[in-house]
């Protein structure tokens, strides 16, 4: 696939997993905030299957409840992008399961309104079909393409927020149960006036409905349209169906009317007409309804009474439990009949209350919340109660979204600085290792010898046959070089011409050219076929009187002519002895190398040598080694900054042996060695480079 065409897929799948995941976060939560209205949904489907006879009453709310929290969750975990294949997965089984049913439920049309965006949006089942088809698709895209989902939060803190998401939906769900829904979508919400919730706007057309009778006569059953009702009374109602002939506009509020109990009078008018306030006790079914503070609901009918507002119990109960509760709850106000869903959607409380004034809803109250009389000694007019509410639903919806979003954005920071402080110190020791290791693989390890005033040219010429064929037979670790006497350089170059080792020079003159008798420049070095110059060696240093001045002059003139330069610096005992070694070793390394460039050190090869280990047999320990190597990789770092001083091959010298290399090498800052007296055997020097070897 293009780079084109890769970008495309990602875009399809995020945008993807953004819609299904809004849908879902927007679903869950209009019955999170609603489980009451999805129970009523549920016992609605369930009854229209035929099985409420069955059904435990506790399981419509518990199955609602479960529904809200899940896909509540769903949502967040898409958005997030958590567990991402099993995510996805219960998406398409979700969808794969509701499409199916919601097709069967278009067609067969048990109940007209599917209820899966609670009150806050009302599909029809066709609709409701279309949707969950075009969403079961997006849940093939995201299921199939899972691992292009970009995740908001890292794997490790998505358990935090997936618990934190179920605990939340199922707080707010019990919280809206046992108060009163957190959003009120339905006509009946706080503010509503409903005489204006009942009109039909001017030019709509009303629903047109038709009534047909089934009658029976002598055992014969016929059909009759309402306007063909026989008046022969020998016809018998068997049963009537009511069909919509054409939709027309139904206003918000269609089914409310308030008929007295027991006189039967339409009342609804004259409530809805009254200038001064109406408390209405709203239950569905008192055999249902919560008792508990039934005698509240009295104190409030005296406080009526007292101040002269109207006061009804609403409920859809038949006489003989309306006389039960009356004898049972010692209930003197009046009651009035009202459609059962009417009043499940005026108030998600059974029993709930309701404060009309001039046909505008007040106030609204669960039974676990009803006004306390004694917060009610004054008139309604005076009291906050009697006062409209502000039901705003933005400063809701900003309530609720924060509710969630701020401990949520608390646990992530405290995450993110407790957890992921400790997991960064630990990927950064980690890292330093690795780079570390990296470091020392990319620095060159270099064993080289110094063969010092040593051999003729004709030993020396065998010593460096010797050296090569040892090493074409077996290969070494590291780079090898051999510095000799001036007189054997172009000799020795052609021995090692095809070898891999190199070759370099013991000193070379502080003067580019001249009348400098005795002298040899770094341009001759250079033309031997020589690489390398030893300069500042100790013995150099101490013997011929060679100032940092002069080292200084013959590292520009070794490096102008394309010489690498191992430049030895190193203490004498009494400096040792004194501690004085890094003091000394840093003004060496200054005097003669800091004014180079980055480009210019990049040459550079370090030696180490303490003058009291060269050619005494008297060896720094490793742990001097690596102190001092440690503090001189600083210095260059210091100097010529971080990257020159990882890649600067320190090398040791001074009594370096067989026996001892391996464990001074061993060390992190040890590169390499300088050789003196074990360069002048074969076996010994080729012991020292095996030391690289494992
Ligand atoms: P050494 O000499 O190995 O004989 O001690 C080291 C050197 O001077 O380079």
């Amino acid at each position: 696939m293009t780079k084109v065409g890769r970008k495309l897929c990602w875009v399809g799948v995020n945008a993807s997993r953004l819609l299904l995941a809004a849908t879902f976060v927007f679903s869950g939560m209009v019955k999170v905030v609603d489980p009451r209205g999805t129970q009523y949904k549920l016992e609605d489907y369930f009854l229209a299957f035929g099985w409420s006879g069955w059904m435990p009453g506790f399981l419509p709310l518990w199955l609602a409840v479960a529904l809200a929290v899940f896909e509540f969750c769903l949502g967040v975990y898409l958005f997030f992008g958590i567990r991402r294949r099993m995510t996805t997965r219960l998406y398409l089984l979700f969808l794969g399961v509701m499409t199916p049913l919601t097709l069967y439920l278009a067609l067969a049309d048990p109940v007209s309104d599917c209820g899966c965006f609670g009150d806050a949006v009302t599909l029809t089942n066709w609709e409701t079909f279309g949707k969950n088809v075009v969403l079961l698709l997006l849940s093939v895209v995201v299921f199939r393409s899972y691992r292009l989902m970009s995740r908001f939060v890292s794997e490790r803190n998505q358990w935090t927020i997936s618990l934190y998401s179920i605990v939340f939906a199922l707080v707010l769900a019990c919280y809206s149960l046992y108060t009163l829904p957190v959003f009120d979508f339905r006509p009946y919400h706080i503010g509503a006036n409903l005489p204006e919730g009942m009109v039909v706007p001017e030019g709509e057309e009303e629903p047109v409905y038709q009534t047909t009778f089934v009658l029976e006569k002598d055992g014969v059953r016929k059909e009759f349209p309402l306007e063909d009702y026989p008046e022969d009374t020998a016809w018998h109602f068997v049963d009537s169906r009511t069909v919509t002939v054409s939709e027309g506009y139904v206003p918000p509020i269609h089914d409310f009317s308030i008929v007295t109990w027991p006189e039967g009078e339409d009342i609804t008018e004259a409530v809805l007409a009254d200038s001064g306030y109406t408390f209405l006790l709203v239950s569905p079914y008192l055999e249902m309804a919560d008792d508990g503070d039934i005698d509240r609901v009295n104190e409030l009918y005296d406080y009526c009474q007292a101040y002269g507002y109207s006061f009804y119990c609403l409920t859809a109960s038949g006489d003989e439990m309306i006389s039960r509760w009356q004898d049972f709850a010692g209930a003197e106000y009046p009651f009035a009949l009202t459609d059962d869903i009417t009043l499940k959607t005026m108030v998600r409380s059974n029993p709930g209350l309701v404060l009309l004034k001039g046909g505008t809803v007040y106030g609204k109250w669960g039974c676990h919340s009803f006004p306390k009389v004694e917060d009610l000694n004054v008139p309604l007019e005076e009291s906050e109660w009697g006062t409209l509410r502000s039901d705003s639903r933005m400063m809701t919806t900003l309530r609720v979204v924060l509710w969630f979003l701020v401990p949520l954005f608390v646990f992530s920071l405290v995450d993110r600085l407790w957890i992921g402080g400790k997991m960064y110190k630990r990927k950064k020791h980690r890292d330093s290792i690795t780079n570390l290791l990296n470091k020392r693989k990319m620095r060159k390890k270099i064993v080289a010898g110094n063969w010092k005033m040593n051999l003729n040219l004709q030993e020396g010429v065998a010593l460096a046959t010797e050296l090569k064929n040892a090493l074409a037979a077996d290969q070494p670790n590291c780079e090898v070089v051999i510095c000799t006497p001036f007189i054997h350089l172009a000799s020795v170059a052609q021995v090692l011409e095809g070898s891999v080792i190199g070759l370099g020079a013991e000193n070379c003159a502080d003067k580019e050219k001249g009348a400098y008798t005795g002298e040899v420049s770094a341009a001759m070095v250079k033309s031997t076929g020589a690489q390398y110059v030893i300069l500042g060696h100790s013995e150099r240093r101490a013997y011929y009187g060679e100032t940092a001045e002069i080292l200084k002059e013959k590292v520009n003139l070794a490096l102008a002519n394309g010489l690498k330069v191992i430049f030895c610096i190193g203490e004498v005992l009494e400096e040792r002895e004194a501690d004085k070694q890094n003091e000394v070793v840093k003004a060496q390394l200054a005097g003669s190398l800091f004014d180079l460039t980055a480009e210019q050190f990049s040459n550079i090869v370090l030696a180490y040598e303490p003058v009291w280990a060269i050619g005494t047999g008297k060896t720094a320990t490793a742990e001097q080694a690596e102190e001092m190597h440690a503090f001189i990789r600083a210095t260059i770092a210091g100097k010529f900054g971080a990257e020159a001083a990882e890649n600067v091959s320190i090398l040791y010298g001074g009594s370096c042996k067989p026996t001892n290399a391996k464990e001074i090498f061993a060390k992190p800052d040890v590169d390499g060695g300088l050789i003196g007296g074990a360069a002048l055997k074969c076996a010994d020097f080729k012991g020292i480079i095996d030391a690289w070897k494992a």
